[in-house]
């Protein structure tokens, strides 16, 4: 089954998706004929059908030899260099992936996305005695985070291994001429794969730079570019009303032009909490420019429900909401009878817990929609690979048509830079020193 999009409860009239059929048939235009703002960083676009099926074979073996040499996989990198590759694997195989270990996958740990020595030390504690191995992800080598983290991590594997039991353990996946990383990895012999040109971070999760740890992680790497594909192909559809990934960006863009500031992308799966997180750098960094664009959050329903929905419920009306939904649940939990029944739960006795996750989220669509909190609704029958392939693609797809309608380039992220500088220059780092003074002069001034 494919993805199925409700987008009934947004409140749209037929004549607001008539006014705005043109411009969203301009932005698909725009995209497929690679004609506007950035369309050199397109290559995601037909990824399923141009990826380089040698360094498809080469990522399945590598993950296969990772399996043979260790209980660990450390993945280092940071933004969409480790987002899409941790979302997919919590997305089949669920939070508790790494204990539950499926279809041969090792452990995988995500480090370089932050710069928190205790976080890199409890990775340390975790792996203990084991055999472990390491996949550094950097297109440009040089992002702070994800090279501190590696220093770090081929220390580890030198004291553990020496120099040259180490390099058979580094997998690096870089630019595949240039940049400090892929020097390194020629220098020392590291196995390398390659972050392809034309395909921005947030549009990586699907080229080498999530499949290894994917593939290692014991997902169905085969059955993720397929899914990648269907969808690929499905929505290449130019008619509005038969293209979902079409209809999503229209409707995103309404709810911009009436006011909405913010989206939340909710879910009721705990396997879906870092598919939000994904989610939310595609949106903040492909549309959150030019001071424009719709504010991306997730949020995991039951739980945010006694958090947050409070205000998705009744706080400021500038926000809606785009449900993920999965139709079946792997397990069917059955809630016991209690002859006791003390919390007065047995009316729920013999039911489902997923049929129980429906109910709340249909009720919860009510209560949103009567409180204000215009609503989507999109479906997926499972949590598979397939479905993640998908997904990945539906969500691409239909970004790049509402980027474009909304006016901004969706595939550069210059905003990130700005605190990089000022990072730099605190830290001292050569070139940077000439704004040190006065930054510091500034922070004494707000921080005292
Ligand atoms: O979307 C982006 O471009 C960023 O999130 C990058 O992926 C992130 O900064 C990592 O960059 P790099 O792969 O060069 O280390």
């Amino acid at each position: 089954m494919s993805i199925k999009l409700n987008y009934k409860n947004l409140g749209l009239r037929e004549h607001e998706l008539e006014f705005t059929r043109p411009l969203a048939e301009c932005a698909f235009k725009t995209l497929t004929d690679r004609s506007g703002a950035g369309h050199e960083m397109l290559g995601w676009h037909d990824l399923p059908h141009t990826y380089d099926k040698e360094e498809f074979a080469r990522i399945k073996a590598a993950a296969k030899r990772i399996q043979e040499q260790s209980q660990v996989l450390v993945a280092i990198g940071i933004g969409g260099s480790y987002l899409g590759a941790r979302a997919g694997l919590e997305f089949v195989h669920g939070p508790f992936g790494n204990q539950l270990r499926q279809n041969g996958g090792v452990e995988v740990y995500f480090a370089g996305s932050n710069l928190s020595s205790d976080y890199v030390q409890n990775i340390f504690d975790i792996i203990g005695d084991r055999d472990f191995s390491v996949n550094v992800i950097s297109k440009s080598g040089t992002t702070t985070e994800p090279a501190v983290a590696f220093r770090l991590f081929k220390a580890k594997l030198e004291e553990k291994y020496g120099k040259d039991g180490a390099k058979d353990r580094i997998y690096a996946t870089t630019d595949k001429a240039r940049g400090a990383l892929r020097g390194l990895a020629v220098a020392e012999g590291y196995e390398t794969f390659v972050v392809p040109d034309d395909i921005g971070g947030r549009f990586s999760c699907l080229s080498a730079v999530g499949l290894l740890p994917m593939a290692a992680g014991g997902m169905d790497i085969d059955q993720v570019m397929q899914g990648c594909l269907d969808a690929c192909e499905r929505y290449k559809n130019p008619d509005l009303m038969s293209n979902d990934a079409m209809l999503y960006a229209i409707s995103r863009f309404l709810m911009l032009m009436k006011g909405k500031q913010v989206e939340i992308l909710a879910s009721y799966e705990p396997s879906l909490v870092q598919f939000g997180e994904w989610y939310k750098q595609l949106m903040a960094e492909s549309e959150g420019k030019d001071h424009k664009g719709l504010f991306p959050v997730s949020a995991n329903f039951t739980t945010d429900l006694h958090s947050i929905g409070q205000f998705i419920q009744d706080g400021s009306r500038n926000l809606f909401e785009t449900v993920l939904w999965v139709e079946k649940s792997r397990q069917e939990l059955i809630v016991p009878e209690d002859p006791a029944n003390v919390d007065g739960l047995n009316f729920a006795a013999g039911t489902s817990m997923h049929s129980m996750n429906e109910k709340a989220m249909k009720g919860t669509l009510l209560a949103h929609v009567d409180g204000g909190t215009p609503n989507l609704v999109v479906t997926i029958d499972k949590l598979s690979d397939y479905n993640f392939g998908e997904l990945v693609y539906f969500f691409w797809k239909s970004l790049a048509i509402s980027g474009y309608m909304i006016g901004v380039n969706p595939f550069d992220q210059p905003g990130v830079e700005a605190y990089k500088k000022n990072m730099f220059a605190l830290l001292g780092k050569p070139g940077y020193e000439d704004a040190k003074d006065a930054l510091e002069a500034r922070l004494k001034e707000l921080l005292g």
